[in-house]
């Protein structure tokens, strides 16, 4: 047993990464049987399940469209607030009952959740019919792991908590057969105080460049439209491995591999070169979406929170970037009530709002994270507080992304369309490649296609449009 240890999780000792190759180890005991994975939480998640998909289905596991049918259940967890925590426990409740019913169910638990020594301590004394937990610095062990499972018939958690190392080549099956998600660095180094990923996702460490690039230019011959570069702060990438390549270098060498259209997140705004922006603004294939978390408006809460700017300059940077770079579109991520946050700081952000016009935020309450700095920090606003003051801020958000969206009323946009629409099924949906989500009137052939899309009408949180030409190919 690797239980979680969160004083090492913290450590950076200048741990130097080893750059692995995933080591296939054949099983077969999940063949003629079924696998169901359900994830919380951001994009790296995702596309970690997308990994722990392909893993199952090289024991043999084919995929289940419940969970209630399927032969193994595995839980990717997301710890980044305690809403993340609460599903997840409702959701081993319900697996709770079938595994009364069904005994030789086996039950996993991996992601961030697995790397925090609470949640271990609780599964090992409260859900003890889950069979294993597994963090996130080894998933490429879950089929030894469950190899374990099968043989010992005992509850498996194998956990680490260290700086981390660097995999390549675990096999992956992608959700999505146009857009695919595409890690460039793992781990965070930034310590904002309230975040538990540093503990959680372990150093900052960027993949190799010639790997992504590698990857990148095997999907464009899979006949991916769209990659995603991935990373808690991709401005960060190369700074651990390179003396002289960084993000805009990597983003210059992904456009000329063809791909159609790159984007990437999260940046946070300490790391944001000049050199970046050129690269943005000045490549046809590097999508104009730029998410920007900027936390807090107020300069006394980001300085508590860590965050290491001012509201100066993130203005300095978001209006460079809205100088630079043409129909971009902007988003950020807000937290309100963080301890210490006034009416007057809370004020501050809303006025920061008013300036920056963002076409879109994502807005979260403060929720205190096990071990972070700010969890020992007195809390001064009410959770009913909390809530008012995120639903001034929604209001204020709502008004500038509609905004945003009836400026490109008439207006003609491209979008990869990547299936049939949620809300109408005669339609077809897909992304601008500002990220905006359109509804659009068009045969289901233009699937999986880049196409001009007219916008007909614009709503708070998506567009109306309809087809005009299937797009010609980029000439990069
Ligand atoms: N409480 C509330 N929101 C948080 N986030 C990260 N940690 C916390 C926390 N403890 C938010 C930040 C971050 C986003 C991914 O989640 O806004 O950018
Ligand atoms: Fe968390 Fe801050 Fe790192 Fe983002 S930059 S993952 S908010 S510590």
């Amino acid at each position: 047993m690797n239980k979680p240890n969160m004083f090492d999780a913290k450590k950076r000792n200048g741990h130097k990464p080893v750059y692995y190759d995933y080591e296939n180890i054949d099983y077969d005991f999940g063949l003629g049987k079924k696998y169901f994975v359900r994830t919380y939480g951001c994009q790296m998640n995702e596309h970690d399940s997308e990994r722990i998909k392909g893993l199952l289905r090289r024991c043999g596991y084919s995929e289940s469209d419940s969970y209630e049918s399927a032969d193994i259940v595995i839980l990717n967890t997301c710890a980044i607030r305690e809403n993340a925590h609460d599903k997840v426990f409702g959701f081993l409740g319900a697996l709770k009952s079938l595994k009364r019913k069904k005994s030789d169910l086996i039950i996993g638990l991996c992601g961030c959740m697995a790397q925090e020594e609470s949640v271990v301590d609780s599964i090992l004394s409260k859900y003890k019919f889950v069979d294993f937990v597994c963090g996130t610095h080894n998933i490429d062990k879950i089929p030894s792991i469950i190899n374990e499972v099968i043989k010992s018939n005992k509850m498996q958690v194998e956990v680490l908590s260290y700086e981390g190392d660097v995999y390549e080549g675990i096999p992956v099956i992608r959700d999505s057969k146009y857009s695919a998600w595409v890690d460039i660095i793992y781990g965070c180094d930034k310590f904002c105080t309230y975040c538990i990923v540093p503990y959680t996702r372990g150093t900052q460490r960027s993949r190799k460049y010639e790997e992504i690039v590698k990857e990148v230019k095997e999907l464009v011959k899979l006949g991916y439209k769209e990659v995603t570069l991935l990373g808690q702060n991709v401005n960060a990438y190369g700074k651990d491995l390179y003396d002289n390549y960084n993000l805009a270098n990597l983003l210059n060498d992904v456009a000329d591999t063809g791909i159609e259209r790159v984007r990437f997140v999260t940046s946070h705004p300490w790391d944001f070169t000049d050199e970046m922006i050129e690269v943005i603004a000045g490549r046809d294939n590097v999508m104009p979406y730029i998410h920007l978390p900027v936390q807090s408006g107020s300069n006394k809460i980001l300085k508590l929170m860590n965050r290491r700017y001012t509201k100066e300059e993130y203005l300095t940077l978001y209006n460079k970037l809205r100088n630079s770079v043409k129909n971009a579109s902007i988003t950020t991520d807000i937290i309100v009530g963080f301890p210490g946050e006034t009416e007057e700081d809370f004020n501050e952000t809303l006025e920061l709002v008013n300036e920056c016009k963002f076409d879109g935020a994502f807005t979260f309450a403060f929720s205190p994270r096990e071990n972070t700095p700010a969890s020992y920090l007195k809390e001064t606003v009410s959770e009913d507080e909390k809530l008012d003051r995120l639903h001034r801020l929604n209001a204020l958000v709502n008004k500038y992304s509609n905004e945003a969206n009836k400026r490109l009323e008439g207006t003609v946009v491209k979008c990869l369309v990547t299936g049939e629409s949620e809300k109408d099924d005669s339609k077809v949906c897909g992304y601008t490649e500002n990220m905006k989500l359109v509804n659009i009137v068009a045969d289901k052939s233009a699937i999986g296609k880049i196409i001009d899309v007219k916008i007909t009408s614009a709503k708070s949180f998506s567009l109306d449009g309809e087809y005009i030409k299937t797009h010609e190919l980029v000439n990069n």
